[in-house]
Order: structure tokens, then C-alpha cells, then sequence
């Protein structure tokens, strides 16, 4: 019996807690109210604005819902009102702007993976030529500028993103690496390593239309996507970066 005893109390306090639990839940999660106004008419309605926090209640707790509106009230809830708006706009605007949501016109305009792939192909050979022609500032330059195309791939198709971030991951730093140091052994290895991983990551994608795109199938350059580019600029890599 004892044990019972000391069972039923245990039960008892976990009865407790969980009554305490449901008060306090329904408490943070019932609407805001005051007693003078519970039974009022217009009763759902005052809820309704003092949840939206556009009016208050007395200090004393007590709303007066038949009282006169003072010239002073108003203006309050109508700023409150207009900080609201405000707020709510805000939200709005940022969720729709931070959200890739392609029934939207904006959105979907915006460039997708085949658009971005083709500068990233293009910055991927002027890297290679500004690499051979030892203009080493370029050529870091070029690599910056892959990186940051790319992310507007991961933004505007967000699936592939990891992807992506891993290709940059496991390839930018040796490329970086060999850049810095001026080192054209380093780099050509780096630089054929990376085309490797654009051909697996292709190999590797698929879509709504394709199984792979193991066809888009990158190799070194053989010729200059931009001749109007002077590779071997006059003071390159002596001191541009700061
Ligand atoms: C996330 C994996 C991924 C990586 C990494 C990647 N690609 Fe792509 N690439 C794609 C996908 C997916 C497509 C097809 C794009 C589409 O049509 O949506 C593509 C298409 C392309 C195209 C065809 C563009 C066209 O329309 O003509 C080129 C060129 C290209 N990639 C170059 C590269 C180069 C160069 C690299 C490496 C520096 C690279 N890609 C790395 C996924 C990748």
C-alpha cells in the first residue's frame, strides 16, 4: 500500500505540472482581454486591435469600451497603426525577396544555372589564359569572379547550391593556392582537377528533363574566348591587390 501510497502522490504532482503546463499555454496563447469588456458587443473587435497591440487598456487592467475617444487616443492608434503596416510591409517585402518563388515575375527572370554555367565557362578560360600569360593578379581575379557568378546560381536555384558550394570547396583552394604562389606546375594540376569536377558535377546533375548532364563536357581551352584581352598586362601582379 505504501508503494501505491507514494505512487498516487507521484501521479498527483505530474497532474499538477501538466494543469500548471495547459494554464500557462492558454494564458500566453488567448487573446489579450480586460474585464469590463467580456460580454461587451463589441467585445471581439477590441480583442482583435489590442492583439495587434493598435490600443491599450487602462493602467488599472479595465478597457472602457463606453468611453469617448480622446483627440490623443486616436493619434496613438493611429500611429500604432502605421508602425503595424509598416512592420507588416517590411516582412512582406523581405520574405518575398529572401524566397525563390519562380510564379513571380522577378524571380522569375532572374538568371538560372545554364545562364550563370556559361560566364562561369567563360571566367574558367580567361583564368587559363591569364595563368599562362603569368598574369597572376588576373588570373585571381578571374577565379574571384567564378565564385561570384556562381552564387547567384546558388541563390536563384537553390537545389543545387550544396553542390555547388562543394565543388568550390574541394577545387577553388588549390587554384587559389597555386595563384598566389605564382606557381604555373601547381596551377596547371589545380586547374585540370577543377575542370574534373565540373564534368562530375555535370555527370552527376539531373533535372526535370535530363537524367545526367554528363554531355556538357568541359576541357582545357585551346583559344582565347577574349583576345581583345591583353593578358600580359602591363604591371600585372606587382602590387594591384591590396
Ligand atoms: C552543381 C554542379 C555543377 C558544377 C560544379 C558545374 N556545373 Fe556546369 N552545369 C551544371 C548544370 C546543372 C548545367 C545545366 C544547366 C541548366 O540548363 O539548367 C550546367 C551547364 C553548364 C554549361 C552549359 C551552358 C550552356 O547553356 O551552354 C557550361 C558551359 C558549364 N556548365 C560549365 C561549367 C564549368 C566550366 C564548370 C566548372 C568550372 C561547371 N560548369 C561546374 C552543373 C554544374
Amino acid at each position: 500500500m505504501k508503494h501505491r501510497f507514494l505512487h498516487n502522490k507521484k501521479a498527483l504532482a505530474l497532474m499538477t505540472v501538466a494543469v500548471f503546463l495547459i494554464l500557462i499555454a492558454t494564458a500566453s496563447a488567448s487573446p489579450t482581454t480586460f474585464p469590463d469588456v467580456v460580454g461587451h458587443w463589441a467585445q471581439s473587435a477590441i480583442e482583435k486591435i489590442a492583439d495587434l497591440g493598435l490600443i491599450h487598456g487602462h493602467a488599472d487592467g479595465k478597457f472602457g469600451p463606453d468611453e469617448y475617444v480622446t483627440r490623443a487616443q486616436l493619434a496613438t492608434i493611429l500611429a500604432n497603426d502605421i508602425d503595424q503596416r509598416a512592420a507588416a510591409t517590411n516582412t512582406l517585402i523581405d520574405d518575398k525577396m529572401n524566397t525563390v518563388d519562380r510564379s513571380l515575375a522577378l524571380w522569375n527572370i532572374q538568371p538560372g544555372l545554364g545562364t550563370v554555367m556559361i560566364e562561369y565557362g567563360n571566367r574558367l578560360a580567361r583564368l587559363y589564359f591569364a595563368a599562362k600569360a603569368g598574369n597572376w593578379d588576373m588570373a585571381a581575379y578571374q577565379l574571384d569572379e567564378m565564385f561570384e557568378i556562381q552564387e547567384v546560381g546558388e541563390v536563384t536555384r537553390p537545389g543545387r547550391a550544396p553542390m555547388l558550394k562543394a565543388f568550390e570547396d574541394t577545387y577553388g583552394p588549390a587554384v587559389d593556392a597555386a595563384i598566389a604562389a605564382k606557381d604555373t606546375a601547381a596551377f596547371d594540376t589545380a586547374f585540370n582537377n577543377m575542370i574534373s569536377g565540373c564534368n562530375n558535377c555535370h555527370a552527376a546533375s539531373s533535372s526535370g528533363e535530363w537524367n545526367s548532364y554528363q554531355f556538357v563536357h568541359i576541357q582545357v581551352p585551346t583559344t582565347d574566348p577574349a583576345d581583345y584581352i591583353d593578358w600580359a598586362a602591363p604591371g600585372m601582379g606587382t602590387g594591384n591587390k591590396k
